[in-house]
């Protein structure tokens, strides 16, 4: 059976890239493409899409996915942005309707494993922070990534370690900010694509565990896998690691 997917934000870079790597996978076919301009709940009504890949921009995240859900359609959300009330409601709707779906604030394979292997290392070094750089066109900060790595490290490391003093920033953020009692620096530059850093530091001793995008094809083997993926379960999960 082949999976008919349509891709919301097909006229942006994320977007651009998920209607080619999705068009050129023999299990898949690119059955509709939208944008800023269109009609979702119309579109999503005349297609009946089995998937739909939405990666617009952090405001949209939440009425597209509404909108997708309640048209039936099983949505695989790449868009960062969504608050944690936001997703547990838009699982709780997908477990009514016996929806297939995914939140995944990162596709690449490897910035899953980055994420996995910093909750470990959080477990034996306790002090942790992280960097994330991304492009300069990027609305929102702190990355998803980031705040997701941080929600994992709380997971693995329940009790933070206190502060040795009490410190005075000079400039308000001059230390971040802290999700998840994880302080995360965000730099935004161009020459970046997604990159990040997670920082451990121990008695005499530096542990680093970095990741990188170099390019926006590094998102979509996750994206094909999760598209595939969602037609075979029937909850919506938040990360791409439920699915390898
Ligand atoms: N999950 C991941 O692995 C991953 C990786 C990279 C980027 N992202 C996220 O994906 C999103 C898109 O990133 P991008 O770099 O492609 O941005 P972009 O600005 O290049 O593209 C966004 C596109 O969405 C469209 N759009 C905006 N609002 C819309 C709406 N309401 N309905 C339909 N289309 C709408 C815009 O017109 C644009 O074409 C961002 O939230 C970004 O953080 C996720």
């Amino acid at each position: 059976m082949t999976i008919n997917v349509l891709i919301n934000g097909a006229k942006g870079r994320m977007g651009g890239e998920a209607v080619k790597a999705v068009g050129q996978d023999p299990a898949c076919r690119v059955a509709g493409q939208t944008d800023r301009e269109d009609n979702l709940p119309r579109v999503l009504a005349e297609l009946r899409p089995d998937v739909v890949v939405d990666f617009t921009q952090p405001d949209a995240a939440y009425p597209n996915a509404l909108a997708i859900i309640q048209a039936g359609g099983r949505p695989v959300i790449g868009t960062t942005g969504l608050t944690e009330e936001q997703i547990a409601h838009l699982t709780a709707l997908c477990a009514e309707k016996k929806l297939g779906g995914l939140i995944a604030p990162n596709f690449a394979i490897g910035a899953v494993l980055m994420m996995r292997f910093s909750a470990e290392a959080a477990r034996h070094l306790p002090h942790v922070e992280i960097i994330e750089l991304h492009h300069d066109q990027k609305i929102e900060a702190p990355s998803g990534t980031a705040i997701k790595t941080a929600q994992m490290i709380q997971a693995a490391r329940p009790v933070p370690p206190p502060p040795k003093v009490r410190e005075v920033e000079l400039s308000p953020g001059a230390r971040g900010t802290a999700e998840y009692s994880v302080p995360i620096h965000s730099v935004r530059l161009p020459g970046h694509v997604a990159h990040q850093e997670v920082i451990f530091g121990g008695l005499s001793e530096r542990l680093t565990i970095r990741h990188d995008s170099i390019h926006r094809e590094s998102f979509m083997p996750g994206v094909v896998l999760s598209v595939k993926k969602v037609m075979e379960t029937d909850r919506l999960v938040y990360g791409l690691e439920h699915f390898l």
